[in-house]
């Protein structure tokens, strides 16, 4: 065997996906949290070519038997470019850095750093002989798990809260599968998803702590030692759930086992919310203010009155913060609030300086970095990854403010 999977709570050992799944995705203890531990891990780096497939590439240091079982569209391995433009910024200001964007909309599944969380899915689950699946979501989990999905045969169910995008919901269904739009928020999407999962015994996708997902996410520190050739100072992306940290650190831990002595270091995690829906900036301010009390990372408020455009970023209550913020205090970073109005004027100077325009949550995490620069958090020497999440294809709205309805 491979790997196993040791609960996170209790320490118990599972013996793979199979029993995993078997236990509905849970311990016996209880806990649905629990990560994938290597049993013997190869060399790394791999050796050869890099390939367009994260799994064909990494696949020694995955959780699955079988080649052919591998689902791909091509993703995970895309361009970690350096932007000037940004660099130029800090410059003006004194300081001197390197800033990197890993440009995941450059994924050929549906163009976010949700496709590698879904075709590690769509793989194992396909390994596994799973034949239905569903998840709650607010648009770019479900449209990327629907497209690795039908690729692995596997019939999947989304349910999206009211808000989702038209062109998502579309791209669902021209895959062949099944999306159900609640007249709720994603909250009332969640529970629906989860009546589904036990009234029809169908598996669910974990959340934010799914082996699945942070194993998969945890490849971008291996590409950051291949492309940068080093890991990053500071990382910055926009945050809902927090997976995408959790799975950074997951990585980082198993590359200090794969290379002792390596001195490798964690990121300062910067994690950026947008002023609409910031429930952990708040907290995180509040903690800050009260000079991190104990049991400070259990105090955190769901966010009412939420008036944000951005769907993908509408996780109003962050049940996940009290594993994320203690990893952003312990690696001395911080959480940084953006304001949602002023995005299409920083999709102005994306576009204008890089000739790009990304999504509205990626540009959430390009604010941010301007934001960090304003208030001290970017030092000399520094090098910034930028982990931006999707491109623009499905926001027809941020398109149309960014360069005008003509
Ligand atoms: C483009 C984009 N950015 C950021 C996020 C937040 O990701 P995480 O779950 O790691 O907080 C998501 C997912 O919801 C996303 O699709
Ligand atoms: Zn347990």
């Amino acid at each position: 065997m491979k790997y196993q999977l040791r609960c996170k709570k209790c320490g118990k050992v599972i013996n793979d996906f199979a029993t995993w799944f078997q236990q509905d995705q849970k311990c016996e203890c209880g806990s649905d949290y629990a990560e994938v531990e290597y049993l013997e891990l190869p060399p790394f780096p791999p050796q050869g070519q890099a390939t367009d497939s994260f799994q064909d590439y990494y696949f020694d240091f995955l959780p699955l038997t079988h080649r052919e079982n591998v689902v791909s569209f091509g993703e995970g391995m895309v361009a970690i470019e350096r932007w000037q433009h940004l660099e130029a910024a800090a410059k003006a200001m004194g300081i001197d850095c390197e800033v990197y964007v890993c440009r995941n909309d450059q994924n050929r599944g549906s163009g976010t750093f949700k496709d590698i969380s879904a075709a590690m899915a769509a793989s194992v689950l396909k390994e596994q002989g799973v034949k239905e699946y569903c998840l709650a979501s607010t648009g770019n989990a479900g449209t990327a798990f629907a497209t690795y999905l039908a690729k692995a045969g596997i019939a999947f169910t989304q349910f999206a809260p009211s808000f989702i995008d038209a062109d998502s919901v579309e791209t669902i269904r021209r895959v062949g599968q099944k999306v159900v739009v609640s007249t709720g928020g994603y909250g009332d999407a969640k529970a629906e998803a989860a009546g589904f999962h036990k009234n029809h015994h169908v598996l669910i996708s974990g959340g934010n702590t799914d082996p699945l997902r942070i194993e998969s996410k945890r490849t971008l520190v291996f590409e950051c030692l291949r492309q940068m050739g080093c890991l990053p100072t500071v990382y910055m992306q926009a945050v809902a759930g927090g997976t995408s940290p959790l799975a950074f650190e997951k990585g980082f831990r198993d590359l200090c086992e794969m290379m002792p002595g390596g001195d490798y270091q964690l990121p300062r995690m910067m994690l950026v919310q947008q002023d609409e829906c910031d429930p952990m900036v708040t907290a995180w301010e509040k903690a800050t203010a009260a000079g991190f009390p104990e049991g400070w990372e259990q105090q955190y408020e769901a966010k009412k009155d939420m008036h944000t455009r951005i769907g993908i970023l509408t996780a109003a209550n962050p049940g996940n913060y009290p594993l994320v913020a203690p990893l952003v205090k312990r690696t001395e970073g911080t959480f940084i609030r953006v304001k949602e109005s002023e995005l299409p004027q920083y999709g102005r100077t994306m576009l204008k300086e890089q000739n790009v325009l990304l999504g509205p949550a990626s540009m959430v995490c390009y604010a941010g970095y301007y934001e960090a620069l304003r208030q001290g958090h970017i030092h000399n020497g520094d090098k910034v990854l930028l982990n931006t999440g999707e491109g623009c294809d499905r926001s027809k709205w941020f398109n149309e403010e960014v360069r005008g309805k003509d």
